[in-house]
Parts: C-alpha cells; sequence; structure tokens
C-alpha cells in the first residue's frame, strides 16, 4: 500500500532504480530504452558524469542561498551562457524551477511591462488550441489543450482568446499552398487583435514546435514571421514556449532559430537542466528588462527557489557538455537517421498517416484510415496501448490521445537522448514498430 499520491493513483509502475546512459534501469533490473526523454527531459541519458560531478561540487560549497539576500555563481556563469547564443534582444534570464513557472513568469512580465510604460488597458492573451502551457493556472489558462482544460475552465483567466494552430497536416485544404495555409492561421492573431480592440492585447504565446499535445508539429515557413509582424503591428509581446522543443531539442539551442523569428519573451526548462534537477527559466528583452528598471524597479513576482544554486549548477554542466561535445551535430545527424528509420517502418503502414519532427523531435500521428486521415475510436485509447507495449518491450515513448481536438486522434512523440547512436535509433524504432502492431493488434 503506497501512500504516495501518484500522477496516476490507479497504475502500477516500475520502481526506477539507477540510470545507465540512454536506459532507465528497475528495480527487478528490466532495462529501458528512454527514447521520450521521460517528457522530453533527459537529454544526455541518466548518469552522466560531468553533471553528477558539478551537483556534487556545489553541494559542497554550498546547496542554496536566497535570491533576496545573495547572487551564486552558477546562476551568473549560465545566464551569461544563455544570453551569449540567445536570439534578438534576449538579454537577461529569470531562473524558477520549471516550465509552468517560466510560463506564469512571462504572461506576469508581460503584464506588467505594459503597466510600467503606460498602457494598462492591455490584459488579454492570446494562444492556439492544441497547444500546452503547463498546469498551473495562468499556464493552463494559455493553453488550447481542451482535455486538460475542461472541468478546470471557471477558474481559468478570462482574459485569453484561442485562435487556430498551424497544423497543416490536419487543416491545410488540399489546393492551399503550405505558404498560403500558413499566412491564412497567422492572419487569425490579427484579425483577433482587432476583435479585441486596439491596445487591448498584452502578448501571443505559442510553441514554435507543438509538443506533447499535437506531437512534434513543426510550423510551415513563413508564419512565425508573419506571426512576428502582426506582433510588432499591433504592440502585442511575442512569448515563445521552448519548454519542450527548445535547448538543442529540435536541431538550434533555440527552436525559433530554424524558423529566424526571435520573441520577446521565451520560456525555458526540461532540457536546460536535463532532469539533474528541476530548473527553468523565462529569457527577457534588453526593452522589457529597462522597462523594469527605469519604472518600479521590481518585477512583482518571484517564488522560494528561483535561482537555486544546486539547480542552476546542473543546468550550467549540461549546457556545458551540450557545447563541449558538439552534441547539437549529433542531434541534426541522428534527428535525420531516426526521421529516415521511421520513414522506412511507417511509411508505407496503413495506420500511420503522418511522420513529421524536427532533429530529436519526432512523432507518428497513427489513424484508422490513411486516405481520410479518419481517428481511430478514442473510446479504443490506442496511445495508452501502444506506451503499454512499448513498456513491456523495454522502450520508453510518449504516446498521447486528443491529438486533433482533445479528444480524437493518437499519436506518439520520440525525444531521445542527445547522445544517441546510430544502432539506439535503430533498435528504438524496431522496438516502437512493433509496440504499435501489438497495440493495433490488441
Ligand atoms: C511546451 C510546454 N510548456 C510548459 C510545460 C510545463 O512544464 P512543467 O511540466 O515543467 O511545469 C510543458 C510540459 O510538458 C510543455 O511541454
Amino acid at each position: 500500500m503506497t501512500h504516495v499520491f501518484h500522477r496516476y493513483p490507479l497504475a502500477e509502475l516500475p520502481t526506477a532504480a539507477r540510470g545507465d546512459g540512454i536506459e532507465i534501469v528497475d528495480s527487478a533490473g528490466k532495462r529501458y530504452i528512454d527514447a521520450s526523454g521521460g517528457a522530453a527531459v533527459s537529454c544526455l541519458g541518466h548518469s552522466h558524469p560531468a553533471v553528477i560531478r558539478a551537483i556534487k561540487d556545489q553541494l559542497d560549497a554550498i546547496a542554496f542561498a536566497h535570491t533576496s539576500f545573495f547572487t551564486n555563481a552558477p546562476m551568473e556563469a549560465l545566464a551569461d551562457m544563455l544570453v551569449a547564443d540567445a536570439p534578438g534582444t534576449l538579454r537577461q534570464v529569470y531562473f524558477v524551477s520549471g516550465g509552468s513557472e517560466a510560463v506564469e513568469a512571462a504572461l506576469k512580465l508581460a503584464r506588467q511591462y505594459f503597466v510600467e510604460i503606460g498602457e494598462p488597458e492591455r490584459r488579454h492573451v492570446v494562444a492556439r488550441r492544441q497547444s500546452y502551457h503547463g498546469n498551473t493556472i495562468g499556464a493552463l489558462s494559455a493553453g488550447g489543450n481542451e482535455w486538460r482544460r475542461a472541468q478546470f475552465e471557471p477558474l481559468l483567466i478570462p482574459t485569453v482568446r484561442h485562435i487556430a494552430p498551424c497544423y497543416a497536416y490536419r487543416d491545410k485544404a488540399p489546393e492551399e499552398s503550405e505558404a498560403a495555409y500558413g499566412l491564412r492561421v497567422a492572419d487569425e492573431l490579427e484579425a483577433t487583435i482587432e476583435a479585441l480592440g486596439p491596445k487591448s492585447v498584452a502578448a501571443f504565446i505559442a510553441e514554435p514546435v507543438v509538443g506533447a499535445t499535437v506531437g512534434a508539429v513543426p510550423p510551415v515557413p513563413g508564419y512565425l514571421a508573419r506571426i512576428r509582424e502582426i506582433c510588432d503591428r499591433h504592440g502585442v509581446l511575442l512569448i515563445f514556449d521552448e519548454v519542450m522543443c527548445g535547448m538543442g531539442r529540435t536541431g538550434a539551442l533555440y527552436a525559433c532559430e530554424v524558423d529566424g523569428v526571435a520573441p520577446d519573451l521565451l520560456a525555458i526548462a526540461k532540457g536546460l537542466g536535463a532532469g539533474y534537477q528541476p530548473v527553468g527559466a523565462l529569457l527577457a528583452s534588453a526593452e522589457i528588462y529597462r522597462a523594469i528598471c527605469e519604472g518600479s524597479g521590481f518585477f512583482q513576482h518571484g517564488h522560494t527557489y528561483m535561482g537555486h544554486p544546486t539547480a542552476c549548477a546542473a543546468a550550467l554542466a549540461v549546457q556545458r557538455v551540450i557545447r563541449d561535445d558538439s552534441l547539437l551535430a549529433n542531434v541534426n545527424a541522428m534527428g535525420e537517421r531516426l526521421a529516415d528509420a521511421l520513414e522506412e517502418r511507417f511509411g508505407n503502414h496503413h495506420h500511420v498517416g503522418d511522420i513529421r519532427g524536427r532533429g530529436l523531435f519526432r512523432a507518428i500521428e497513427l489513424v484508422a484510415d490513411r486516405a481520410s486521415k479518419e481517428p481511430f475510436d478514442p473510446a479504443r485509447k490506442l496511445h495508452a496501448k501502444v506506451k503499454r507495449e512499448a513498456m513491456a518491450r523495454g522502450l520508453m515513448c510518449y504516446p498521447m490521445g486528443g491529438t486533433i481536438d482533445g479528444r480524437r486522434g493518437d499519436h506518439v512523440l520520440l525525444a531521445p537522448p542527445f547522445i544517441v547512436t546510430e544502432a539506439d535509433v535503430d533498435t528504438i524504432v524496431d522496438r516502437l514498430g512493433e509496440a504499435v502492431d501489438a497495440a493495433l493488434a490488441g
């Protein structure tokens, strides 16, 4: 009898006993390849010696010092490193303990920025359907995942509006070009801003590459550039949520680099500390920082564990390894290998409608019928069966349902560690193929 209030109280889970490279070993000795990094977290696998050493060294020096009294060396060094590579005018880093906290900070900082500069009527946030920004109330309000929102709707922030995602496989008309589709859905932002009224919108938030809700969906070319243009035209801040797709996962340190578009605020977590410590961050533009410094001089926010020295030491070590070992090159090379292997295994599969993603962030979308793109009956819970079959075969992947609208559709997300080899990639796809076929047969 457990006294833990587990995430899924009715599930019987193996006990994670230790990590060994890209594998987790349970207490019975069974090995699981972590092909999803948990939920796109463990980008260096589970036993990286340099990261473990850095954490131990930090504990020996000092574990924690509250940020209202002290700054600390790993936090300062990590901010320098993140800003050195950051796109656009992102210059300051606000450290928190995870993705939802980073998004909450983004929403509040966007709001406070407009109060500071004398535009307090800006109160709306525009976001997209089929997105996920976290589970705290602000982040959940921004998110467009209907399933996650439904029962909490009465508590959610009423000044959030949702527009269409950029999900070409489902929503692009057959005769429409990708570029025309991208402009059409981006222009929903402008229509929404205009409908809400001049100077009433504070920010637009989006995941540059959509993660868990839809499964590794990159934007079509030109979409994010148009979004940036619209935000600029209306004085609206652009927030990118790179909690899942950032920090190298999609082949560039910041996912938005691939599209050549820089935001005003950018949230990161997951791969930042690779799971060795809970850590997230919000990068803010020089202009936003200046407005705070020259205004009230204080961002009215904060958490006890922000800028936690041990968490920052872990993240600093993770980010050093990624740079020193040129792991982004491996993300791109193994990402291509993974795309090819998925194409070979599932390209002609009757029940795989789409194979997509960037870098080591890939997904397959499962369909009952390829031609009509008809999804499986949600009552079948195909995604849960794939997860079970994969775990039985020693594979961690990240299947989800509700891909299309929060209720219908299934996909399987892969986000393996950046240290995978060609042989690892092939084993992952072999096991996934068996798991999908077994789930479909069940
Ligand atoms: C895009 C995105 N934003 C925010 C979050 C929330 O992060 P956390 O679970 O660390 O609070 C997640 C988590 O999956 C995410 O994928």
